[in-house]
């Protein structure tokens, strides 16, 4: 049986809920894939857990990494570099300024000629031709799906499915947290302030919750579609962005007797993240952590998507489906 190697980078909420699902499923793809996988290290930007045979994921799952008595501190990016692996997993949390320390990762790993699968938006928006131009060049493959829309299929559905259709425009709920704090503060009259810490509680919110909140999150997955399924070159400062600051429980209630809920909406080609309304019978009101993409196209016509748009456990599901893709090529 083939045995894939991965170094994972990054292991807080996503890389925790991933190697768990990973170890969860491990009979079931070797049944149905004739696949192993094994995690060879598990590394953060100062230190590591290394195996080059394969680290016991559900002891390294028991204790904070740092406790684990394997731990070093070879850092991040030599591991990367150096441990022998296929497939290099960047779930890191990112930073929109500077893409960083994911950017870095992602081009360690190509230059070693390892394959790519990352949950990180910032640096595939930021530098996405770049990115793809380096990987091209080294004869790697990096896959984003877990970047946009949590659980939901969009990245591989256009790759592998819709690849004859122009797409027109995408747009959509692609925020999480926002989602959820809309419907919590429109269907419960809970304050702001309490749905956003929920939200958090949950693991649904970003580590700077502001991105979730002023829109930065949805303008940045608004960037990725529109790079990968519209063949667009634009970046986070060609989006208009408004949050979600300004929306009150009056503005909610006036939406609401006009038969409507407000909704924050990433448009590709309005190139604009806003708080719309939305009539209660579109397939685009929809609450809770869920996540709605329309997707236009010339030959498919209208898809539209909807599923859980964040969440560590429901984000694993999109990782997966990249890291076993890109496992049984190299059967
Ligand atoms: N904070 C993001 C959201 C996580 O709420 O949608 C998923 O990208």
């Amino acid at each position: 049986m083939k045995e894939v190697k991965l170094i994972i980078v990054g292991f807080g909420n996503i890389g925790r809920r991933f190697a768990e699902v990973l170890e969860a499923k491990k009979g079931f793809i070797s049944r149905k894939y004739g696949l192993g996988f094994s995690v060879v290290a598990i590394a953060e930007k100062n230190g590591s857990l290394v195996n080059e045979k394969g680290l016991d994921l559900k002891k390294a799952l028991k204790v904070q990494l740092a406790r684990n008595p394997c731990w070093t501190g070879r850092k991040s990016l030599d591991v990367i570099k150096s441990v022998e692996a296929d497939i290099m997993l960047e779930l890191t949390p990112g930073d929109i300024r500077s893409g960083e320390p994911g950017l870095s990762h992602i081009m360690r790993a190509l230059e070693a000629g390892k394959d790519v699968v990352t949950s990180n938006k910032s640096p595939i928006a930021l530098k996405f031709r770049e990115i793809m131009e380096y990987a091209r060049k080294k004869g790697c493959e990096v896959r984003y799906e877990a970047t946009v829309g949590g659980a939901i299929p969009i990245i591989n559905l256009y790759r592998n499915t819709l690849q004859v259709n122009e797409v027109r425009n995408v747009y959509g709920i692609l925020n999480g947290t926002t989602n959820f704090i809309l419907s919590k503060m429109s269907e419960e009259s809970v304050d702001f302030d309490i749905a956003l810490k929920e939200a958090q509680e949950l693991g649904l919110a970003e580590s700077d919750a502001s991105y979730d909140v002023d829109g930065v999150d949805t303008a940045v997955k608004l960037v990725i579609l529109a790079n990968s399924l519209m063949g667009r070159n634009i970046s986070f400062k060609d989006v208009k962005v408004s949050g979600i600051r300004e929306v009150n429980s009056e503005t909610l209630d006036l939406a609401k007797k006009h038969g409507s809920e407000i909704r924050l909406i990433g448009d590709v080609a309005a190139m604009e993240v806003s708080p719309r309304l939305i009539p209660k019978n579109h397939p685009l009101n929809i609450s809770g952590a869920l996540n709605a993409v329309l997707i236009e196209t010339d030959v498919a016509g209208d898809i539209i998507l909807v599923g859980v748009g964040a969440g560590p456990r429901e984000t694993s599901s999109s990782l997966m489906s990249d890291v076993l893709d890109l496992g049984v090529r190299k059967r």
